[in-house]
């Protein structure tokens, strides 16, 4: 029969597949009891309940104390690390969160995701931002698609270059009122980026920290596909992000997406709301097409148990305003996918919690972002 500690360095081969390090230097292996006739009891701790990928841990334990000598058989329990725990998990994944004080006067951060590419999420983010904005409220973008970025051409903002100010912030660009920041404006258009772990991380956090954000309601963070790097690096850096999860309503797509609700939950992000996008093209003489299906993201939200906050239709416009740089929303506000957009923008408002009391003035490093 095994010692604890024998099965403990046996553990080590157990990784968990979202964090890529073993559980038991994540100190996730929260007990192991052993019986009198080989029995072997393993608890391990998730970062959430609702933790998709039990099984993978339950088989994998399994078959790590398996295979020690004189184990006859093996049970799995989970329970679920609490606050203290959380925050020491961030601290040897090595990702801080931001120095107090950075992005003190942003009310809220929402990160708009999808499990896939290609959905409509630079689009709605963009045009969100211009609805916030026509709402009266203070808005930022941040462009984290750091290796496909977008957020510049759909704003327009093509050529220009970031200043810094005496302070050695960067001054985000300005939109039509919107604050916007991108890797974009630091590379040669259509250079291709390679960025690894680190650098990212290192990249995303000075979008953070040492951009003059100022003072906004909402800041918009416009994600790469997928459920990789950058959410991750996020969901660390901005515990009090929420997440928007944007899918088609096709049942595939709303599947995908629900990996990256999963994600989020994974990092104990809130997700606050779903948008469908894609959702229907009407023809001119009214003929209604569900080109990608239907139900899709109401389907996703009530599995969630969020709200749907809108299902944007397939416009022509929409993607002709884009590609020009000018959000439909500011341009045609009447077009259907424009007042899908405005519906979900007023969702947003009022799906946020009141003004925190006001902080001092933000305080951070001042780096500038390297060019
Ligand atoms: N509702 C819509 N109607 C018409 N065109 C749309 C709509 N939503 C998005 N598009 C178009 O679809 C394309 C993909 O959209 P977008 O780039 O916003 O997706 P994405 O999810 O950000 O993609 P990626 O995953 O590559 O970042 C764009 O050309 C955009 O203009
Ligand atoms: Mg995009």
């Amino acid at each position: 029969m095994p010692t604890v500690e024998q099965i403990r360095e046996a553990l080590r081969v157990v990784i968990d597949p979202e964090l890529h390090r073993s559980i038991v230097e994540l100190d996730m292996v929260r007990r192991i009891d052993l019986g009198p006739d080989g029995e072997v009891a393993v608890t391990v701790s998730l970062t959430t309940a609702g933790c998709p990928i039990r099984g993978h841990f339950q088989g994998a334990v399994r078959d790590a104390v398996m295979s020690l000598g004189g184990v006859r058989t093996v049970s799995v329990d989970f329970d679920v690390l609490d606050e203290q725990q959380k925050v020491a998990l961030r601290a040897t994944l090595g990702r801080s969160e931001l120095p107090e004080g950075a992005l003190a006067q942003v009310e809220n951060v929402i990160c708009i995701g999808s499990g896939k590419g290609g959905v409509g999420k630079s689009t709605l983010t963009a045009n969100l931002a211009a609805a916030l904005r026509a709402e009266g409220r203070r808005v930022g973008v941040l462009d984290a698609d750091v290796w496909g970025y977008s957020i510049p051409r759909m704003l327009g903002l093509g050529a220009q270059r970031p200043s810094v100010s005496a302070e050695r912030k960067i001054i985000p660009l300005d939109a039509g009122g919107i604050a916007v920041m991108s890797i974009g404006f630091f590379v040669e258009e259509d250079a291709a980026v390679v960025w690894r772990g680190p650098m990212l991380h290192k990249a995303l956090k000075q979008f953070l920290e040492d951009v003059e954000w100022g003072a906004l309601d909402f800041l918009l963070i416009d994600l790469p596909p997928g459920t990789g790097d950058v959410s991750m690096t996020l969901a660390q850096l901005l515990p009090m992000a929420t997440f928007v999860i944007v899918t088609t309503p096709q049942a595939a797509a709303q599947r995908v997406a629900r990996r990256s609700a999963e994600m989020a939950s994974k990092v104990s992000l809130e997700i606050s709301g779903v948008i469908e996008n894609m959702s229907s093209f009407v023809t001119p003489s009214g003929e209604r097409y569900a080109i990608f299906g239907e139900g899709g993201g109401q389907a996703l939200a009530t599995e969630l148990d969020v709200p749907l906050l809108a299902s944007v239709p397939l416009t022509m416009p929409l993607r002709e305003q884009s590609d020009a740089g000018l959000p439909l929303v500011a341009s045609d506000p009447d077009d259907p996918a424009a007042q899908a957009i405005r519906h979900a923008a007023r969702g947003l408002i009022a799906l946020a919690p009141p003004p925190r009391p006001r902080a001092l003035a933000p305080v951070g490093m001042a780096l500038p972002m390297a060019g």
